[in-house]
């Protein structure tokens, strides 16, 4: 089977991994400080908050922001489920908006349609590892006073106009799951400029604690911490983050290779009318987290399933806004273009380590099954 995933990890994170247990500091500690100030210094952002998932980083960047109970946050439907569950997490309402056809990422213009007197946040995801438009994004949310709290999950390293996503929104989130651009297993980061809300993300992610887990234990006056509110507990190991700082050194490597991997795909796929390759809009720097492609006249499962029963795994995003836990019944949304993408989309496999003999069986398993 060619499946949707390969991990690109290898013998130094294995190596960096038995050096941090036998360290004997396994929690988050000194590794953790070190990825945090390398992805800081890597996305161009003034802080990175380490964090034991995406979904946990967004929930708690809301969280810092004191988002809750009676708040909307305006976010996709074709998004992982992660997103709408993080703004549910607080209390708060998500609130989907449609997307863009071209880019499948968050339609501004339907956004600024969305907002009430009860909207506190955007929540645009870059989806597949396209940065959203968030320029425009940005001009709405400080036009209503809003913040701007991006899902950037999938889309680690990706641009627009030459900038790293990481300090363009007020709080961006990236994931370092396994199917994502670098991995820690699990994992994920919170980026941005602003202290305050640094130091809030920091305190929260470990139960609001005073004073943290390694000042205590590395003093030798006897600390007594206090606990003001309710916090979590989304810490990072210090095992995962020093294989996410092996990880962050192949950056540079792994966006050229997916990038030369979705020219190579863009190619092949030329001749198939049956198929729509991704768009890249002008000034952006796709990382190409998966490679999506739509089908313009066959159902999508019937695709799909030819393809796994031709050895090549593939997989879909949903709409949030059909899945049970949000459908709303007869108030449920009407999001078109949400419901035209999210039925007839595929992704194909896409990974560092991806052969050409690989992706050549691909691309035929795709045009037999939409021939
Ligand atoms: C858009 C999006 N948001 C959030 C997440 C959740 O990431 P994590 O698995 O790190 O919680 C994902 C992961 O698949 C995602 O694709």
């Amino acid at each position: 089977m060619i499946p949707i995933t390969r991990l690109h990890v290898g013998q130094e994170e294995a190596d960096a991994a038995a050096e941090a247990v036998r360290s004997g500091w396994l929690s988050v500690g000194p590794r953790a400080g070190k990825f945090e100030q390398q992805v800081a210094e890597q996305v161009g952002a003034k802080h990175a908050v380490s964090v034991n998932s995406a979904t946990t980083g967004l929930h708690l960047a809301l969280a810092a922001l004191g988002i809750g109970e009676g708040d909307e946050v305006i976010c996709p439907s074709f998004t992982f489920i992660a997103t709408p569950n993080s703004i549910r997490y607080t209390g708060a309402t998500p609130v989907f908006a449609d997307i863009d056809e071209r880019t499948y990422n968050i339609d501004p213009a339907h956004v600024e349609q969305l907002i009430t007197p009860r909207t506190r946040a955007i929540m645009p995801a870059s989806q597949i590892g396209l940065p959203a438009d968030l320029k425009a994004l940005r001009a709405i949310a400080d036009k209503h006073g809003l913040f701007l709290v991006e899902d950037a999950a999938p889309a680690y390293g990706a641009t627009i106009d030459g900038v790293r996503l990481g300090a363009i929104s007020d709080l961006t989130v990236f994931s370092f799951d396994a199917r994502k651009i670098l991995t820690t297993g699990e994992g994920g980061v919170v980026t941005t400029d602003n202290d305050e809300w640094a130091a809030r993300l920091r305190a929260l992610r470990a139960h609001a604690a005073s004073v943290s887990t390694l000042a205590r234990h590395t003093s030798t006056a006897v600390i007594a911490e206090s606990y003001d509110e309710v916090g979590f507990n989304y810490k990072m190991t210090d095992i995962q983050a020093a294989v996410g700082v092996v990880q962050l050194g192949k950056l540079d490597h792994v966006v050229k290779t997916r990038r030369s991997l979705a020219a190579r795909y863009d190619e092949l796929l030329k001749g198939n009318d049956a198929v729509v390759t991704p768009f890249e809009p002008e000034g952006y720097g796709h990382v190409y987290q998966s490679y999506l492609v739509r089908l313009v006249r066959h159902e999508r499962m019937a695709v799909m399933t030819a393809m796994a029963e031709r050895g090549v795994a593939t997989r879909r995003i949903t709409a949030c806004h059909l899945e049970p836990v949000y459908h709303a019944g007869e108030h449920n949304p009407v999001l078109p273009v949400t419901e035209k993408v999210a039925a007839d989309h595929v992704l194909l496999p896409h990974f560092v380590g991806l052969t050409d003999e690989e992706q050549d069986e691909v691309v035929a398993a795709l045009s037999a099954a939409t021939a």
